[in-house]
């Protein structure tokens, strides 16, 4: 990765890399009284009570409690100076905030930062495969601490270069699965003017890796752009697992999230794609995913922040973790995800409508349910979100747009879904909005606005058909204050 990308785009661009911790140290000092009110911070997504967080890394289920760590600047809400923060859980809603587990060593493969990864479990122990820079390679660590809070690293990567002849775009974010007794692992990169692609590597003890080939490529967008990321030319935060039959590989490229499941030929070890599409159109990027003791695949994602540098930098904080999703494939093929249902305990306070009667969250804090009858052909739905200063969030649907029928804020959405019975729902959480169409169409949004007390739901709904039910809970903080522990 290009660091000076990452400064450009999140807000160092001006400040040399020796001065910026100590400049960054003087943008970490909000108070947390300030950010603990600050009624644009979610109350029941997670997030770090300061600074800036990114990508999850590693989420596993150990020893009865989940953890996730996540990509961390310690020193201020912008990226930089990448470390892992660490929170656990015993249902995957309430945190408790642990601190740093994994920070750069000076003069270690990753001194220049400790950047995305796995966590795997080999011959009982827990064993991290991450990305350390400068330049990219792949480090090892384990753990025998039953919290995972203290890794033994090896000093030396375990991939100290991409496979020579190959003029990559980058080469990071390892993600191992086991096949039998081998492991493999993909590494997210990309070939310039070619396209991104995951390069495949085998191993029989985690530590000794051979190349193999791309396990699956992509396409340039034919731009030339300063960062590779930006132009397909490098696929970030790859992630490969198995689901019934089927395989599905995650990717982000471009500020999106795309999903493909298909077959993977264990002879020659290549994945063919037979389906893909946009996991997610909006504020959600590098998702990682693991599997609960139920046996469910689940998906963290980053919500970033969608405003201004300026402003997250003032406010203390940037980014948090989606809520939990968990994910199928349909028997079409098609990637489906619903939020574990153990954020339903959150409901609090629910009202109900039938007749298209506006049903009202409190500070900007609830979920809402609005599913419909079979609706017939001439059905136009929109819902609407209004606050103290107006409406600011509209979901729109018209069947009649056979490319693109749902629209969040005017924007079309990708996607489509099967029947003719919607099941709409949506999750409003400080400045984040999470909406999941039938389980197929999910569309992060991040809308800021000054202090809600009230926020107005309301469907209108056009055509021939009946008023969708509507359910609306108010949803209830996960801490006594925003900081989330
Ligand atoms: C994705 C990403 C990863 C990298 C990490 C650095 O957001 O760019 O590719 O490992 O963030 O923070």
């Amino acid at each position: 990765m290009k660091i000076s990308r990452r400064r450009a785009l999140y807000g160092l661009a001006a400040i040399p890399l020796a001065s910026r911790l100590s400049l960054s140290v003087g943008w970490g000092q909000v108070a947390a009284s300030t950010l603990a009110n600050d009624p644009q911070r979610p109350q029941y997504h997670l997030l770090p009570a300061k600074n800036w967080m990114n990508d999850p890394n590693g989420p596993i289920y150990w020893k009865g409690k989940y953890h996730l760590f996540f990509q961390y600047n310690p020193n201020a809400a912008v990226w930089g100076d990448m470390h892992w923060n660490h929170a656990v859980s015993e249902d995957m809603v309430y945190w408790k905030h642990l601190p740093i587990a994994l920070a750069p060593t000076p003069g270690g493969p990753d001194k220049d930062g400790c950047f995305t990864g796995s966590i795997v479990v080999e011959k009982g122990v827990p064993t991290m495969l991450y990305t350390g820079v400068n330049p990219e390679v792949q480090c090892y660590a384990t753990s025998t601490d039953p919290m995972l809070g203290k890794w033994d690293k090896d000093p030396k990567p375990v991939i100290a270069a991409p496979p020579p002849g190959l003029n990559v775009g980058g080469f990071r974010d390892p993600c191992p699965w086991r096949e039998g007794d081998t492991w493999y692992m993909g590494i997210g990169s990309g070939i310039k003017k070619k396209g991104g692609n995951v390069l495949l590597y085998k191993s029989a003890d985690l530590k000794n890796w051979e190349y193999l080939h791309p396990l699956a490529s992509g396409t340039w967008n034919g731009k030339i752009t300063e960062d590779t990321v930006d132009s397909g030319e490098q696929w970030e935060c790859p992630d490969f697992f198995p689901m019934g039959k089927k395989y599905v590989l995650l990717y982000s490229t471009e500020r999106k999230v795309y999903w493909q499941s298909g077959e993977l030929d264990k002879k020659e070890m290549v994945f063919h794609s037979e389906h893909q599409g946009l996991l997610d159109d909006g504020a959600y990027y590098a998702p990682k995913s693991f599997t609960d003791p139920r046996g469910n695949r689940i998906l963290w994602g980053w919500l970033p922040e969608t405003r201004p540098v300026e402003d997250y930098k003032r406010a203390g904080w940037a980014g948090m973790m989606s809520l939990p999703r968990v994910l199928t494939l349909g028997s079409d093929g098609q990637l489906e995800m619903k939020v574990a249902s153990d954020v339903e305990k959150l409901r609090g306070a629910q009202s109900k409508s039938s007749d298209a009667k506006a049903l009202t969250i409190e500070n900007y804090c609830g979920e809402v349910l609005c599913s419909t009858k079979e609706l017939k052909e001439s059905a136009r739905l929109s819902l609407t979100a209004e606050g103290q200063s107006g409406p600011f969030y509209s979901l729109g649907y018209d069947p009649a747009n056979a490319d693109a029928p749902f629209t969040v804020n005017g924007k079309p959405t990708e996607g489509k879904v099967a029947g003719n019975k919607l099941n709409i729902r949506l999750f409003f959480d400080g400045s984040a909005v999470e909406v999941f169409i039938n389980d197929r169409i999910a569309s992060t949004r991040r809308i800021y606005l000054p202090g809600e007390k009230a926020v107005a739901v309301k469907v209108n709904f056009e055509g021939d058909n009946p008023a969708p039910d509507m359910t609306v809970w108010q949803v209830k903080p996960i801490s006594k204050d925003r900081l989330t522990t």
